[in-house]
């Protein structure tokens, strides 16, 4: 890893010679975390793992140990490893503890505050942030019992990484899939572990995202819309989340597991999302409009289906609201931050929406067949009034909170909030 740009060296020393206290738990998603810990050193971090009993039924310490470069521990009651580094040391030698995969059966024992074993005994012990990537069946992921559960976790601070959306190991599809190696290594080893460790730069503050694609009905069972899968408007939502703020998040029709946390309005129209933003926008003191919203709309709503008879067909369309500029030209404007997908000219158009819309700040980026929608990475470039930032390409929920930190700093020197960030934006270039 290298090229960290503007950053303190107490925080490039965290972000180079991370601990990471790895628990492992008995998922069938345990097999992955060999490349987990691959991917985890490959970003600096030194990998300490732990392993429930359960989990050496799905992979082997062995092959843990080649890839950690450490003796994985299993047992509270190993008297050589406990004479090495005892478990309170290395509760205190952690920068972070993550769980991944975090089963059921973790969450209940973490919930619950017991100390039986090795893993949890370690939790209780830390004052490092406890990160949880859980992975289940999409049934048991739902049970009542596991949803109080990580709401439990979650309102004592506990990260949770995921599960995300897809076809599950038993064959089932839902939610309940551990986030990706690369992704929970890229929020634990990334600028989000400042987060993590309590950084809190838009406490007391409203953010409102809108997100994803809009819908315009044609007829009852065709629309116009656009490539947008809501991914970069979410990972805002979920990093200004981290900062500490309050999060309406605005939703045109993705399928993006639900957020958790923050308020999620759902809309399929143009014209719901500008109604939608009007009526949320009284308290929101950062406005970030992430959509893609559709331009132009259909003239007319057929009521029934359009039938196939003529050879050509033509479709009147008519120019939908501009919620971006209604809100940045409100007299008590929030803080308005404006995204710029375009295919050519990305840097001249962004500028001219700037300055056309008396925006706060505008993110740029480039869309196309091999870049911007439906992807997990973007590159872009920020502007606002008297500065410029890029980003190098990374994953979108890692640029997220890099820019999320960008909006609290330019919020906090033109807003004169309390929220001046003490670090500089973190750029990683791989
Ligand atoms: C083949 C198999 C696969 C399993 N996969 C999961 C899983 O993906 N998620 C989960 O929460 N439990 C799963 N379990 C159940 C856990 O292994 C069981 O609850 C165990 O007690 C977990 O213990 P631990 O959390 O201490 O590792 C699975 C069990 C078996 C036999």
């Amino acid at each position: 890893m290298a090229g960290f740009g503007g950053i303190s060296g107490e925080l490039q020393a965290k972000l180079l010679f991370m601990n990471v206290l790895l628990g492992i738990t008995g998922g069938i998603a345990a097999y992955k975390t060999p490349d987990l810990v691959r991917r985890l050193r490959g970003r600096g971090a030194d990998v300490q793992i732990i392993m429930t009993s359960s989990a050496e039924e799905f992979v082997t310490g062995t092959a843990l140990q080649a890839v950690s470069g450490r003796p994985v521990r299993t047992n509270l009651w190993d008297k050589e490893a406990e004479a090495a580094m005892s478990h309170i040391e290395l509760a205190r030698w952690a920068d972070v503890v993550l769980i991944a995969p975090a089963t059921a059966e973790i969450m209940a024992r973490l919930a619950s505050g017991a100390a039986a074993d090795l893993l949890t005994t370690l939790c209780l012990a830390t004052e490092a942030p406890l990160a949880i990537a859980p992975a289940m069946n999409r049934v048991m992921w739902e049970n009542p019992a596991v949803q109080a559960n990580r709401k439990t976790l979650e309102d004592r601070g506990v990260r949770i990484l995921g599960p995300g959306h897809g076809l599950q190991a038993c064959g089932e599809t839902g939610v309940g899939r551990m986030l990706d190696p690369d992704e929970i290594a890229v929020i634990v080893c990334g600028p989000q572990l400042a987060a993590m460790s309590g950084e809190r730069l838009l406490r007391g503050k409203t953010v409102l995202v809108t997100a994803g694609p809009t819908r315009e009905p044609i007829d009852p069972v065709r629309y116009i819309t656009n490539r947008s899968s809501g991914k970069m408007g979410y990972a805002m939502a979920n990093a200004a989340l981290a900062q500490g703020a309050r999060v309406v998040l605005i939703s045109g029709p993705v399928s993006l597991a639900e957020p958790r946390g923050m308020d999620v309005i759902h809309v399929r129209t143009a014209e719901q999302m500008y109604t939608a933003t009007h009526d949320n926008i009284a308290d929101v003191d950062v406005f970030v409009a992430a959509a893609a919203v559709s331009d132009y709309r259909p003239a007319d709503l057929a009521k029934q289906k359009i039938k196939k008879s003529k050879a050509t067909m033509s479709l009147d369309l008519v120019r939908s609201q501009d919620i971006l500029d209604s809100v940045a030209r409100l007299d008590d404007a929030p803080f308005t931050v404006g995204f710029a997908a375009e295919t050519e000219n990305v840097r001249d158009y962004a500028l001219g929406k700037l300055e056309n819309k008396k925006l706060d700040m505008i993110i740029a980026n480039r869309v196309g067949d091999d870049c911007g929608f439906d992807r997990d990475d973007n590159t872009v470039n920020v502007f606002w009034r008297d500065g410029e930032r890029e980003f190098a390409t990374s994953a979108k929920i890692d640029l997220a909170h890099q820019i999320v930190r960008l909006i609290a700093e330019r919020f906090a020197a033109t807003r004169g909030a309390d929220t001046q960030p003490k670090l500089t934006v973190v750029a990683i270039k791989e």
